[in-house]
């Protein structure tokens, strides 16, 4: 086998991980729900070589100290170590993100759900997902370890709506698809500063437990989350999007009373999340993630209409990008 191409699309959270119970293990504070998304994707294709892992992110060579590399080459030697895969070969890992990384649409979850797929799938000669599983990797067991490199890059394995719930082992802990793409067809129109943020969400996740607020978050999750699978399983989009916007304004709360304060939306871009509740029919709602794009989620039959008018206001300052649920990852291998 020369060379595998994996595509694994982002997420975009509904509920949020945020703050770890373990951050050693990668034990999550909290269940958390997400939309696989279908056009923000990593391209990751990956060859053996004799020489050392090396990663190039849109063709720029980047090492273990980079800021983009530095989970790429710890995940690289975990999967080796925790697979007993200790001799597999070295490989050279080529990413691409279609969208902006590290501005707040979840590259890390695409790009390391992406080089775990590939690299398992290269180091055991699978060629698609069925023989990765008779190799012992199904999907679980992938989401498992991608989750250990980037928490938000377990759900990245299934498309539709994914769960990850927490628990303090890995028996009890569990990744799942709950719906596919096909039960409720949303979309997401992300409007994105595309600047680099300068606090890593791995660090915020540390500083959770600072906040005033956080204890009292864990506290009503469960309720929160209740109504979520509530709106999910009833199609009900105002019910959806009042969780949405509770969720993301508790989010940034967290973020703003933490010790250093944090945020990631500055006025401007939390003008977009007014402009969203004061234009709005009941027809989209705002959430947000750890970066500074605001993502807009409204229904399929919305979007065209939706976007236009996004475009038309934000289009001059932001980049506006329109995406929807999406089915999940691929592989593909190329024998050249
Ligand atoms: C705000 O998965 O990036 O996007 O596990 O430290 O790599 P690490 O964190 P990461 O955190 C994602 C946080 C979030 C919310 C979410 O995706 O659930």
């Amino acid at each position: 086998m020369d060379k595998l191409t994996v595509e694994v699309p982002s997420n975009i959270a509904f509920l949020k991980y945020w703050g770890k119970d373990d951050a050693e293990r990668q034990w999550p504070a909290n269940n958390s729900l997400s939309m696989t998304l279908n056009n923000c994707r990593t391209i990751t294709s990956i060859q053996s070589n004799s020489q050392g892992d090396r990663f190039y992110l849109h063709g720029q060579p980047l090492s273990a100290s980079d800021r983009h590399g530095i989970k790429v080459y710890r995940q690289i030697n975990f999967l080796r170590r925790c697979t007993g895969l200790v001799n597999a070969d070295f490989v050279t890992v080529d990413s691409r993100n279609t969208f902006p990384t590290s501005c707040g649409i979840a590259s890390s979850a695409s790009g390391i759900a992406a080089l775990t797929i590939a690299c398992l799938a290269l180091w055991t000669g699978s060629r698609d997902f069925t023989s990765l599983a008779t190799a012992g990797f199904d999907r679980s067991r992938l989401a498992d370890l991608a989750r250990q490199g980037s928490g938000s890059a377990g759900r990245s394995l299934w498309g539709g709506f994914v769960r990850w719930q927490r628990g303090n082992s890995h028996q009890q802990q569990t990744i799942e698809q709950l719906y596919p793409a096909s039960h409720w067809q949303l979309a997401d129109i992300i409007v994105s500063s595309a600047v680099s943020k300068k606090d890593s969400s791995s660090y915020g996740h540390q500083l959770a437990w600072s906040s005033p607020l956080f204890k009292q978050r864990l506290i009503d999750l469960p309720q929160r989350e209740q109504r979520l699978l509530e709106a999910l399983d009833n199609r009900d989009f105002a019910m959806l999007g009042a969780v949405l916007e509770e969720e993301a304004l508790e989010f940034h709360e967290v973020l703003t009373t933490s010790k250093p304060p944090l945020s990631y939306h500055d006025e401007k871009l939390q003008t977009i999340w007014h402009w969203v509740q004061q234009t709005r029919d009941q027809d989209a709602y705002f959430t947000i993630d750890a970066g500074g794009s605001v993502h807009i989620i409204c229904q399929l039959q919305e979007k065209e209409r939706i976007s236009r008018q996004v475009q038309e206001v934000y289009g001059n300052c932001y980049l506006v990008l329109v995406d929807t649920i999406g089915t999940g990852p691929s592989l593909a291998v190329d024998d050249g």
